[in-house]
C-alpha cells in the first residue's frame, strides 16, 4: 500500500515552489502547488499530498526539546513545515493536553492524556486546517470559499472566511447539524444551504460545484487543511515528551472523515524523514467511529485498503455522521502501518464518556467523547494493555452541540424563591 512509515526524503522536483509541492497518493504524478486550482490528481483522481524537500527537525521549529512560551505557540509556529510563514489567523492550536487521572484509574491504563481540540477559537480542531486553507484560497486569488459539513467545518470557514474578508457558501445535511454550530455558520456570514440528504450528499454536491469553478472547496478533500490539521500531531508529541521524556504508545481519536487520522500520519512521517522520531517510537493510530456510521471500522476489521462506502448512517454524534470518508487512502495506510487499529462503539457508550470526561471538568460534543469509549472499550477487551501510555483526541466544545450535553446531564430542579424552601428542598 502506498504511503509507507519510512519513505525516503526525496528532492523537490522543478515544479515546486520554495520547495513545496503537490504529489498524488495514488500515482505520484507531482504538481506545482498554487498555479492552478487542483484537489485530486489530475491523471488519476487519487489524493493529492502537499509535499516538502526537507521537513524539519523537532529542533528546527525552535523547541530544543522544550515547548516555548505561549505567545510563540499555535499552529504557525510550525510554519517551516507548512506552505507559508503566516495566515489568516484568530489564532488557533496551542490547545490544552490535560491530566485526567480519575478517568485514566477507571479506564486502567498506565498514562492517558486528553488533547482538547474544542479549546480552538471556534471550538473545534477545524480552526487549525481553515488557517492554512484561507490563505491558499488569498493565494490562488478565489472569492467564494464553500465546505459540506455536518457543523463544525462551516463554523470555521464561516469564521476564517470572514477574518479574511471572503464570501463563504455551506452545505449541510437538513436537520443532523448541532445548534451551536449553526448558529456560528449564521453569525459569522456564510450563506447555509440545508441539503434533503446526509453529509455525503452534500459534499458529492459541494465537490460538483468546485469542478465547475463556482467554489474553492475547503473540506479536508483539500489536501492545505491538512498541513495546518497535522500540528495537532506536532503538538502532542512534543508536550508528551516534554512531561515523560518519551512519545506516548497510542493515539486515540474519532473518525468520520478520516482527515485528522490522515493528517497524523503524515506528521509522524515527516518527523521520520526529518529524524526527530523513530519508526518505532511512532504511536499507534486507533480509530473511533460511532456503530452507525462505521466504514472505516469495517475496513480495518476485514484488511480491505478501500472503504465501501455507507448510504445510509446514524448517530447521536452527528459530527461523525459520515458513510463516505474521503481521506480513507491516506487514513487507512496510518491505521495500519503504526500498529493501530480502529473500533466501532454504541451511541450511549458514547454519552457516558462524554458525562466521564465532563467529570474531569471537560467539556466536549459527542463525536470528541468517542474516543475515549473507544480506549474503554478496547481496554476492557484486552486489545490496549495496562501499561500503555494514550492520548485522546477531543475534537470539538460541549458548547457545539447543547442538546446532546442537557439530554447527557441533569435535568434542573425547580425550587420556590425562598431560602427556607430551598434548603428542606436540598435535604430531599
Ligand atoms: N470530531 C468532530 C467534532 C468533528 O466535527 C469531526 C468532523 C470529526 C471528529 C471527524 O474528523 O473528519 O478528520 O475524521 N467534522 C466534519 C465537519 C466532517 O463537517 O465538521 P475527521
Amino acid at each position: 500500500m502506498s504511503l509507507s512509515l519510512t519513505a525516503p526524503a526525496q528532492t523537490a522536483p522543478s515544479c515546486a515552489d520554495d520547495g513545496v509541492w503537490l504529489e498524488c497518493i495514488a500515482c505520484g504524478e507531482q504538481f506545482a502547488p498554487f498555479e492552478e486550482i487542483m484537489y485530486t490528481c489530475r491523471a488519476c483522481d487519487g489524493l493529492l499530498e502537499v509535499r516538502y524537500a526537507n521537513p524539519p527537525t523537532f529542533e528546527e521549529y525552535g523547541s530544543d526539546g522544550r515547548v516555548p512560551d505561549a505567545p510563540d505557540r499555535g499552529v504557525w509556529r510550525y510554519a517551516a513545515s507548512l506552505p507559508f510563514d503566516e495566515g489568516v489567523s484568530l489564532p488557533e492550536g496551542d490547545t490544552p493536553l490535560h491530566k485526567a487521572p480519575r478517568l485514566r484509574d477507571s479506564i486502567g491504563v498506565n498514562r492517558l492524556r486528553i488533547k482538547h481540540e474544542g479549546m480552538n477559537p471556534t471550538g473545534a480542531f477545524k480552526d487549525r486546517g481553515m488557517t492554512v486553507g484561507v490563505r491558499v484560497a488569498k493565494e490562488l486569488g478565489v472569492d467564494r470559499l464553500a465546505c459540506a459539513s455536518t457543523g463544525n467545518t462551516s463554523a470555521a470557514l464561516a469564521a476564517y472566511g470572514a477574518r479574511g474578508g471572503m464570501e463563504t457558501l455551506v452545505l449541510l445535511p437538513k436537520g443532523k447539524v448541532a445548534a451551536g454550530k449553526i448558529a456560528q455558520a449564521s453569525l459569522h456570514n456564510a450563506r447555509i444551504l440545508e441539503v434533503d440528504g446526509n453529509f455525503d450528499a452534500c459534499l458529492d454536491i459541494v465537490q460538483e460545484l468546485a469542478a465547475r469553478g463556482e467554489v474553492y472547496l475547503l473540506n479536508s478533500l483539500n489536501p492545505f487543511r491538512l498541513e495546518g490539521q497535522k500540528t495537532i500531531g506536532f503538538e502532542i508529541l512534543e508536550e508528551f515528551h516534554a512531561d515523560h521524556g518519551h512519545y506516548p504508545d497510542r493515539i486515540v481519536l474519532p473518525v468520520g472523515n478520516a482527515g485528522n487520522t490522515a493528517a497524523l500520519y503524515k506528521a509522524f512521517r515527516e518527523l521520520i524523514q526529518a529524524g526527530s522520531l523513530a519508526p518505532e517510537e511512532v504511536p499507534k493510530l486507533t480509530g473511533v467511529q460511532a456503530e452507525g456510521a462505521a466504514p472505516m471500522v469495517e475496513a480495518v476489521e476485514n484488511g480491505a485498503d478501500a472503504i465501501r462506502r455507507w448510504e445510509s448512517v446514524e448517530t447521536r454524534a452527528t459530527a461523525i455522521r459520515i458513510g463516505n470518508p474521503v481521506n480513507a487512502p491516506k487514513a487507512l495506510p496510518g491505521i495500519r502501518n503504526t500498529g493501530g487499529t480502529a473500533v466501532a462503539v454504541s451511541d450511549d457508550e458514547i454519552t457516558a464518556a462524554q458525562r466521564d470526561l465532563a467529570g474531569e471538568g471537560i467539556g466536549v460534543e459527542p463525536a470528541s467523547a468517542a474516543s475515549v469509549a473507544g480506549l474503554r472499550k478496547l481496554r476492557s477487551n484486552g486489545t490496549i494493555g495496562a501499561d500503555e501510555d494514550v492520548v485522546c483526541l477531543t475534537t470539538g466544545h460541549l458548547l457545539k452541540d447543547p442538546d446532546a450535553a442537557f439530554a447527557a446531564g441533569d435535568d434542573p430542579e425547580p425550587v420556590p424563591n425562598d431560602t427556607e424552601a430551598v434548603i428542606e428542598h436540598l435535604a430531599e
